[in-house]
């Protein structure tokens, strides 16, 4: 398991167990995170897993592929340089203390 810190818009952070392979949207979906949705399925295609990722991770996570990059540009609140697609983040032994903000709305 590989603990993971959120962090929502009032600052309270709360740490999942994820297991290795499970993306950050299904493990935040299933431990009833509020402010994650993932109302897609996890197809990159809807944008309701909006997270910023903490900067000391940044070269922890793979490149975003063409259409995360463009479902970024659909993001309900504002699109910052750290910002990714919970689904697309597969979590490894890598991310350990892995630390992502919720935005403000999804
Ligand atoms: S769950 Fe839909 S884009 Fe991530």
């Amino acid at each position: 398991m590989v603990n993971v810190i959120l962090i929502d818009v009032s600052g309270l952070s709360r740490t999942l167990q994820v297991t290795e392979g499970q993306s950050l949207m299904q493990a935040a979906v299933s431990a009833g995170v509020h402010g994650i949705v993932g109302e897609c399925g996890g197809s990159a295609m809807c944008a309701t897993c909006h997270v910023y990722v903490d900067g000391a991770f940044s070269d922890q996570l793979p490149t975003p592929l063409e259409t995360e990059l463009e479902m970024l540009e659909c993001t309900a609140s504002e699109r910052l340089t750290n910002s990714r697609l919970a689904c697309q983040i597969k979590i490894s032994a890598v991310h350990e203390g892995l630390l992502v903000r919720l935005p403000e709305r999804q």
